[in-house]
């Protein structure tokens, strides 16, 4: 896909003014970089900073993680996603637990926490027991955001990766998202939502939701701006947030597009900055929220230098034509083994 639309009629549609017009800056602590917030549309969720720090680690790494979400503290972030996928639930409790011990922050309550529910627990009766462990791993009495991490279900059973293609079975979107509910009422996350929904699964989900999803958390740059996608959302009240913001951490062995990308380059020479805060700080002008991923304390502090200074309409033109590519591919949760039972792939990454 080419993105051809002036900047000037780009901001016009500026898909997220909305959700802009619930921003706010909070004040920072000395020493620590201020991040704007966003007020979510449905649940009860603390504002939630529209930067956030991943902890994804390719390889999983949990001293590593708790060691690197402390830092993050240190130097401001107040917003961390996790996954139970993902192995680092235990570790960035641990790091938010010895935060509030060391006085970085005064409680758990200052920090907005993100994890998501596996698909071989995104079955009606597993999802509740799913967080409930997830709490329990994070030493956590509630999650600010409770998310279905793809809109797939595997047969139950533990976690593994990539799933087998025979275990993928029809979602129960309905009686899913009705546990998805009963989370955010009994007060264990205190908002609900999905990850990786293209606009065909989110109407499927609002057709049946009673609490509207609060945020859809897909991947998002400047190689992958899934203007549709965020048209849509916008429309529907879903705040968007962006997974891999700088191009992830080259999954697919085909490098990473945004840091390689010569128009972004030129950007970043022309303002004075680097790829990274480019790319973060054009997601932070489409009123996306950003997840970003570093274990390293300098890209961690650079990544939050993004609130004072601005892109201008012709870095917007040259990023909208950037040349679109997308990473993560629903096919890649599965083995190259085995033959799909009863999910349509296609269905997954649809170029929206
Ligand atoms: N919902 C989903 O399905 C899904 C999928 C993927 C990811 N996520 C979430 O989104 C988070 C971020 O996505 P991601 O990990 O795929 O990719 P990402 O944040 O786009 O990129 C992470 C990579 O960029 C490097 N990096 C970080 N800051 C940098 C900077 N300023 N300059 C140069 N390199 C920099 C990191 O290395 P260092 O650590 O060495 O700095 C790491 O290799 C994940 O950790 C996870 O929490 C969600």
């Amino acid at each position: 896909m080419h993105a051809n639309q002036s900047p000037s009629k780009a901001r016009s549609q500026e898909p997220n003014t909305h959700v802009t017009s619930g921003r706010r800056t909070v004040m920072a602590s000395k020493g620590t970089t201020a991040v704007p917030e966003v007020a979510l549309g449905s649940g009860n969720a603390r504002p939630m900073p529209v930067v956030g720090m991943g902890t994804a680690a390719i390889p999983p790494a949990p001293e590593a993680t708790k060691d690197a979400v402390l830092a993050a503290i240190e130097v401001g972030y107040r917003h961390f996603d996790t996954a139970a996928l993902y192995g680092t639930e235990k570790p960035l409790g641990e790091a938010v637990a010895e935060a509030a011990r060391r006085g970085l922050i005064q409680s758990r309550e200052e920090v907005f926490v993100t994890s998501k529910l596996w698909c071989t627990q995104c079955h009606p009766d597993l999802v509740l027991p799913a967080l409930r462990q997830t709490l329990r791993n994070l030493q956590m009495e509630y999650v600010d955001l409770y998310l279905i991490h793809w809109p797939v279900a595997l047969k139950p059973g533990p976690i593994t990766f990539p799933a087998k293609r025979e275990d993928a079975v029809p979602l129960d979107v309905e009686g899913v998202w009705r546990a998805m509910e009963e989370c955010q009422r009994l007060g264990l996350a205190k908002a609900i939502g999905v990850s990786n929904f293209t606009t065909k699964h989110l109407d499927k989900v609002l057709a049946v939701a009673t609490i509207p999803p609060a945020v859809n958390q897909v991947e998002l740059n400047p190689v992958w701006q899934q203007r549709t996608l965020r048209t849509y959302c916008a429309e529907k009240g879903i705040h968007v947030a962006a997974y891999s913001p700088l191009g992830g951490q080259n999954l697919d062995g085909t490098g990473n597009a945004v840091m390689a990308s010569e128009v972004l380059a030129g950007i970043a020479k022309a303002r004075g900055k680097t790829i990274a805060q480019v790319s973060l700080r054009w997601i932070y002008e489409q009123g996306v929220t950003s997840i970003a991923k570093s274990y390293n304390v300098e890209r961690l502090k650079q990544n939050l230098e993004i609130f004072d200074w601005e892109l201008t309409d012709e870095d917007w033109l040259k990023i909208s034509q950037i040349q679109q590519k997308k990473v993560v591919k629903g096919i890649d949760l599965f083995s190259r083994e085995g033959e799909f039972t009863s999910v349509d792939t296609a269905d997954l990454d649809v170029v929206e």
